[in-house]
């Protein structure tokens, strides 16, 4: 008999869902919250001013009505127990955007069928190669006017290098949309327009049908027939192992706003995604059947309460089950101790928590002693998980106190709020914490930096943005970064763990560096 640790974890399903920022996330993340009975409203989660209740503490979120942080859901469906990581749509996201799909073991894809592969989910889809996680691909707005689904397919398979296997197809779209054609179990989900929430009814037909023409019309008939001949003898066969290891995205067309084919999306999506999967520390990989408890944490979210400074660590559990007021070790710290107020959140609330399996995501109080990436386990183990890489940012400001007596403070607040992970912090080879060079994934957060800076620590600072658009760490440990011939607009920094790095202004500057110094290595990924 499976025991109760067994069958909690292997029920568990945790992802990220990624995509550009209108293409549907925040929809398609709701209508999942419906079927699992989370919500029982349409418009719960969606909306601006309901997404605070969701995601949002810090104060400028609430001004600006976006969400910067990303924040985790729990929910139930069928047997299985869900965890989704929202990760920030608008178009200022953070490196937490970043570090969310490290805690993932799968990744759900949102696409807009209007306009294909974006920006930004073209960013996090990098993130999601470096750990080679499953992705599955929602292509989203079919009621709306589509690109044709054959270029959609081949600009994802171009663009993001991973192999497509369409598991429906549609039939038309915008006001010609007629449903999708269910390629395994060969019947038609039949989409009926409606403009409210409900869910459309879905009338089920055989390709072989003859009242096939009547329900989609005579062309749409035979453009089916012939589209699915070409997938079948051209297209990509469905492999599961291939699936798992990310190279082969199962990809669903619907539409979240009418609600046309999620579940079957969500069904699918559960048993092809993965269980919690193992792993890598410094003395091997760690099962999450491992009874003895084991987290990391990949994000720090400060100012919940700013009466008291105080910040929520979030972790993700890799092993074993947590149990509140169960004492563990802070790897890091080398420390013994008990994890306060341990906390999940579930669709809109946030609750405390008596136990949680490995697959979770815990947020626990924060004194100020966790660093992104820190290992937190059971005292007999001394496990201590691969970090989390540190993100190119990709815009950068010298910063400055306006009152040099505030020089302490200056530090005090920058460093902390670098460790947190919200800002990366440089210097000039061998200049001093005065004037510092601040980097950031999006440009919120020099906004989020300087009110902080004002609010938390009483230091006015000066900011003055710098005209570099990449950063890349230098991989070569020996090498003197002054020895290096580079192109004028080209800047040598280091960070605070001493690592030596470029500011390029243009992608010209680095092929630049890289052709007249053939010694060279770069990363576009710290070590952290
Ligand atoms: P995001 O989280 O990825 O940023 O996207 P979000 O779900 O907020 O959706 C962006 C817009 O696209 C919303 O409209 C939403 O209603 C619409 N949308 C989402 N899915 C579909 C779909 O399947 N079909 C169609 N036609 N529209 C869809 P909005 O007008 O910007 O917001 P709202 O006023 O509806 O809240």
């Amino acid at each position: 008999m499976v025991n109760q640790l067994e069958h909690e974890i292997n029920r568990r399903r945790t992802f990220a869902i990624i995509s550009h920022p209108d293409a549907g996330k925040t929809t398609l993340t709701e209508k999942f919250l419906l079927y699992g009975g989370a919500i029982t409203l349409a418009g719960a989660v969606k909306g601006k001013k309901a997404k605070h209740a969701v995601s949002d503490w810090m104060e400028i979120e609430k001004q600006r009505g976006i969400s910067v942080t990303s924040s985790v859901m729990q929910f139930q469906y069928e047997d299985y127990c869900i965890n989704i990581l929202d990760t920030p749509g608008h178009q200022d996201f953070s490196e937490d955007t970043y570090r969310t799909l490290m805690a993932a073991d799968s990744a759900v894809m949102v696409i807009d069928a209007s306009k294909g592969v974006e920006n930004q989910t073209r960013k996090l889809f990098k993130v999601c190669l470096l750990r080679d996680i499953p992705i599955f691909t929602f292509i989203n707005k079919m009621d709306r006017e589509a690109r044709n689904p054959f270029d959609l397919l081949e600009e994802i398979e171009q663009e993001l290098g991973i192999k497509t296997c369409p598991i429906n197809w549609p039939i038309g779209s915008g006001k010609e949309f007629k449903g999708v054609y269910e390629r395994e179990k060969k019947r038609i989900l039949a989409f009926t327009a409606n403009n409210g929430q409900r869910e459309v009814e879905a009338v089920e037909a055989d390709l072989a049908d003859p009242d096939l023409e009547q329900l989609i019309g005579r062309e749409h008939r035979q453009a089916l027939v012939d589209d699915i001949e070409l997938l079948d003898g051209a297209g990509d066969a469905f492999d599961l192992g291939q699936v798992r290891h990310g190279k082969l995205s199962p990809v669903f067309f619907g539409s979240a706003l009418t609600n046309f084919g999620v579940e079957p999306f969500l069904e699918d999506f559960l048993k092809m995604t993965t269980a919690p999967l193992p792993r890598h520390s410094n003395l091997g990989e760690v099962d999450p059947f491992d009874p003895d408890f084991s987290a990391f944490v990949f994000k720090i979210q400060a100012n919940m309460n700013k009466a008291h400074r105080d910040r929520i660590a979030f972790m993700r559990i890799c092993s074993g089950k947590f149990e509140k007021g169960m004492e563990v070790q802070h790897v890091q710290g080398g420390k013994k101790m008990r994890l306060s107020q341990p906390q999940q959140m579930m669709a809109q609330d946030r609750e405390i928590i008596e136990e949680a399996y490995a697959g979770d995501i815990i947020g626990v109080f924060d004194p100020g002693i966790f660093s992104i990436g820190d290992t937190v386990c059971a005292p007999s183990k001394k496990w201590e998980f691969e970090g989390i890489p540190t993100f190119a940012p990709e815009h950068f400001s010298l910063v400055r106190q306006v009152d040099t007596m505030k020089r302490k403070q200056f530090i005090k607040g920058t460093s902390q709020i670098a460790q947190e992970g919200a800002i990366q912090i440089f210097q000039e080879l061998g200049g001093g914490m005065e004037e510092v060079i601040v980097g950031v994934v999006g440009t919120l957060q020099f906004d989020v930096l300087e009110h902080r800076l004002k609010n938390e620590y009483n230091v006015d600072i000066r900011m003055e943005g710098l005209p570099y658009q990449y950063i890349r760490w230098i991989e070569n440990e020996d090498l003197d970064p002054k020895t290096l011939q580079l192109s004028s607009d080209t800047k040598r920094i280091q960070d605070l763990r001493g690592n030596h790095l470029l500011l390029f202004a243009n992608e010209w500057s680095i092929r630049w560096a890289q052709e007249h110094n053939k010694e060279l290595r770069l990363s576009e990924f710290g070590r952290s």
